[in-house]
């Protein structure tokens, strides 16, 4: 069953992507770009306009793309003398960013006359576009009716983002950040095995307070479980993820609802769960709960302490036990003897899906080593960072999911 994960090396390895960019202040986002992509895995092969060769040169591609970089229709070299044709071969995806709005116009117009209009022109691949532009270039009608006709066309507009612009003016026009594109390329090629299902989540610690600026909590960074909230927006989920206190940002599609105690955190689960399909519960919630909560600060006297403490409800136990009950996948942190405490955990709970870690590997870093159990037994992944781990995790769940 190992086999099965084994050489998934990033979301993107072995995409063949062609970068194309035009001219604009934003083309020295395109070099950060660049390397973003081919740290997910994928070949980038930078394709620069005369326009976006003024702002960033064909060196800095050649350095970050490892690949050579295409700048013109009478590039030498070039089999057969086509470069446009030459390049299209075996490339996955277009993905044009910065695309100015003469580029824009010169797609929307199915015009050739310089080598990345004519890659774009003579593709068989899917063409991605992120606008970049003054906030007036984007508003003005001849630029809407252009991304109108690219939209019809199938073409796939990334953005553009509001904010601060080159030109000193705020608006919508920006190009968006080099993350954002990335996360939108790796959206773009994931299956969509859970279009139509909506995922339900919890991530990160609870925070169980003593008083206003004392708690009990537990170690959790959320990072595991807001990877896998991302991995499961990017298959097609509407994921609403019910997150103690982390300090990461909400991912891309994804509604986040902030609830730091327990009861909260049950509370905020049990409001958006009618119509789930997938419950997955990832945080690490505090077992136990003072009795009271002082309304001020308690000043030390020196004397030992006693704190009154409750058991907090268990939010899966709870979800899993109702007869409308979603696909429940519950997570297990363990210092030892994983197997069978995780084991008996999913039993109890009965759970159709748990994971496992050891509290070494899971807890706060950027990896984790997992062993999925579910009805067929135990399938150990190997250590990844986590962003891997949540996909195949996803992709686990998706396989054992009921057909809807
Ligand atoms: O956030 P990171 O730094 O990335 O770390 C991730 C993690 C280690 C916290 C995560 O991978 C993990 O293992 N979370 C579960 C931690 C745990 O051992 O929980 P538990 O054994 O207390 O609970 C078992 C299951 O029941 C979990 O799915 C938990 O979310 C759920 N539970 C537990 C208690 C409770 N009151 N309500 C619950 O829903």
């Amino acid at each position: 069953m190992m086999g099965d994960y084994i050489g998934v090396i990033g979301d993107l390895h072995g995409r063949k992507i062609a970068l194309g960019v035009s001219g604009g202040v934003a083309a020295y986002k395109a070099a950060a770009l660049t390397r973003e992509l081919g740290r997910m895995g994928a070949d980038v092969h930078v394709v620069l306009t005369e326009a976006g060769s003024r702002f960033v040169s064909a060196l800095t591609f050649h350095a970050l793309s490892g690949n050579r970089v295409w700048t013109s229709l009478w590039d030498g070299g070039a089999e057969n003398g086509i470069p446009h044709v030459v390049l299209g071969r075996g490339i996955d995806a277009i993905l044009v960013a910065p695309a100015s709005a003469d580029f824009i116009a010169r797609l929307a117009n199915g015009l050739a006359g310089d080598l990345l209009s004519a890659l774009c022109l003579a593709r068989d691949c899917p063409l991605l576009v992120a606008p970049a532009m003054n906030r007036q270039m984007w508003e003005n009608p001849a630029t809407q009716r252009n991304v109108a006709t690219l939209g019809n066309d199938g073409v796939v507009i990334i953005g553009p983002g509001e904010g601060e612009q080159a030109c000193g003016e705020t608006g919508l026009g920006r190009m968006l950040e080099p993350e954002a594109l990335c996360e939108a390329v790796r959206a773009f090629f994931t299956p969509k095995r859970l279009a139509g299902r909506k995922v339900v989540m919890t991530a990160g610690p609870t925070f169980e307070a003593i008083d206003p600026v004392r708690g009990i909590t537990n170690a959790s960074s959320g990072k595991m479980g807001y990877a896998i909230a991302a991995a499961c927006a990017r298959s097609g989920a509407e994921v609403v993820l019910v997150s103690g206190p982390v300090a990461l940002p909400a991912p891309a599609g994804v509604w986040r609802i902030g609830a730091a105690s327990a009861l909260r955190m049950r509370d905020e689960v049990l409001a958006v769960l009618p119509g789930a399909d997938v419950f997955i519960a990832v945080a690490a919630v505090a077992d136990y709960r003072p009795v009271e909560t002082a309304g001020h600060k308690l000043k030390k006297s020196g004397a030992a302490m006693q704190l009154e403490l409750v058991p907090n409800p268990d939010i899966l136990a709870e979800v899993a036990a109702r007869p409308d009950a979603p696909f429940c996948v519950g997570f297990a942190a363990e210092s030892h003897d994983l197997d069978m405490y995780a084991e008996n955990k999913r039993r109890a709970k009965r759970l159709p899906m748990l994971v496992g870690n050891l509290l070494a590997d899971g807890l706060c870093g950027d990896d984790n080593t997992v062993v999925i159990y579910d009805d067929e037994g135990r399938h150990p992944l190997p250590r990844a960072p986590k962003a891997l781990v949540a996909r195949q995790i996803v992709e686990h769940l998706a396989r054992l999911l009921p057909t809807a």
